[in-house]
């Protein structure tokens, strides 16, 4: 087996606050090789985002606790980010790895041309002139699939559409040739044309440069035709970690199963009504005991004992290379696993 680029073991994050201590994300392990894309998926305040700022290093240490490892493996040896001094983990940052956001325009400046924007970043860790920086950035722009590159990288972000905009921030993300990219939600804020063609394009960029890809989101349709491997996260934690096939055709937690069947289907348009799950994921202060999922759950009433209110489930391996964190076994999962859902969504 090939060693990953990023290793992550038992990440925990969280935020004092007044109100106690929001436990954002709990006892996150992963791993990403180079040439894998790695989807990580969940709803709104599962922890998707907070857990990879911790990767990138981008979280305020006086303000987070942060415990656990995450282990980037370069060539001059492996550095742990979560310990390692902030000045070594901001030199990784842009030029290891690199992360692309939601919201290109809040990462671009206005008054500076795209050309001057992604000259700087790649200046940074590169020796060349000013004008060598601009022509590595049109190479970059051509790359990333804008028309008239060498003219346009003399425009400002605000005459770029938002497809096109995002399309600039994964080329100044690559500038460097990082071998880690962490895209979180970069397609969400693009109508659904644009966005396959950014996840094409960050398909097509992984291959060129053989990175190791992060893609965070929080559709479960939209992975399938680029991750590999998907991690489902609630309420801080990960709750299924499978490749894309077994996630799919034989998802093992009851959570998945639900963002499962509130995908759209092609043959189910015009008038179906779509299933979503009902309720709201618990508050991350004071986290109940049991499983974080069981107010939402189906099939809570199904495990003996009262086991789901009582005791926190593990994130268990329950097939090959399948981990799911429910008391449930894998005879019940099957049998609960809708036969409409299953097989149906790739
Ligand atoms: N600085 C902070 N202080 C306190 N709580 C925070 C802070 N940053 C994030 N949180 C909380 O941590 C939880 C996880 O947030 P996170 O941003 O990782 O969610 P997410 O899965 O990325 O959601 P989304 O899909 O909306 O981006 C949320 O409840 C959020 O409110
Ligand atoms: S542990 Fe219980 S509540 Fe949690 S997902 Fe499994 S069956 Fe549902
Ligand atoms: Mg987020």
């Amino acid at each position: 087996m090939t060693t990953p680029f990023l290793e992550v073991k038992n990440l925990n994050v969280s935020f004092p606050t007044e109100d106690g201590e929001v436990m954002a994300s709990q006892d996150i392990s992963f791993n990403v090789a180079l040439g894998e894309t790695l989807a990580i998926v969940g709803e709104s305040g599962s922890g998707k985002s907070v857990s990879n700022l911790a990767v990138m290093g981008l979280h305020n240490r006086a303000r987070t606790n942060i415990s656990g490892e995450a282990w980037l493996n370069l060539a001059s040896g492996p550095v742990d980010v979560i310990s390692a001094p902030e000045e070594t983990v901001r030199r990784l940052r842009g030029k290891s790895m690199a992360m692309i956001f939601q919201d290109p325009m809040s990462a671009l400046h206005p008054y500076y041309s795209i050309g001057d924007q992604l000259s700087e970043a790649w200046r940074l860790y590169n020796e060349g002139s000013k004008s060598d920086g601009i022509k590595r950035a049109a190479q970059m722009l051509d790359l990333v699939g804008i028309p008239d590159a060498a003219r346009r990288v003399q425009e400002y972000p605000h005459q770029f559409s938002g497809g096109m905009r995002q399309r600039v921030m994964i080329a100044m993300a690559l500038i460097n040739n990082p071998s880690l990219l962490i895209a979180d939600e970069p397609t969400t804020a693009l109508d659904v044309t644009v966005q396959s063609q950014i996840l094409q394009l960050l398909r097509d960029m992984q291959k060129e440069f053989n990175m190791a890809v992060i893609l965070i989101t929080h559709d479960l349709g939209v992975v399938a035709e680029v991750a590999d491997r998907v991690n489902v996260m609630y309420a801080g934690k990960i709750v299924e970690k499978a490749g894309i096939d077994s996630i799919y055709y034989n998802s093992l937690h009851p959570y998945t199963m639900g963002l499962l069947s509130s995908i759209p289907r092609v043959d189910q348009l015009g008038g179906h009504r779509l299933k979503t799950i009902p309720g709201q994921p618990p508050s991350l202060i004071g986290l109940p005991a049991g499983c974080s999922f069981r107010s939402r759950c189906e099939f809570a009433s199904n495990v003996t004992g009262n086991l789901c209110a009582t005791s926190a489930p593990l994130l268990e391996i329950k097939a090959p290379e399948h981990a799911s964190r429910c008391h449930l076994s894998v005879e019940q999962l099957n049998e609960f696993n809708p036969s409409d859902v299953r097989g149906t969504h790739k």
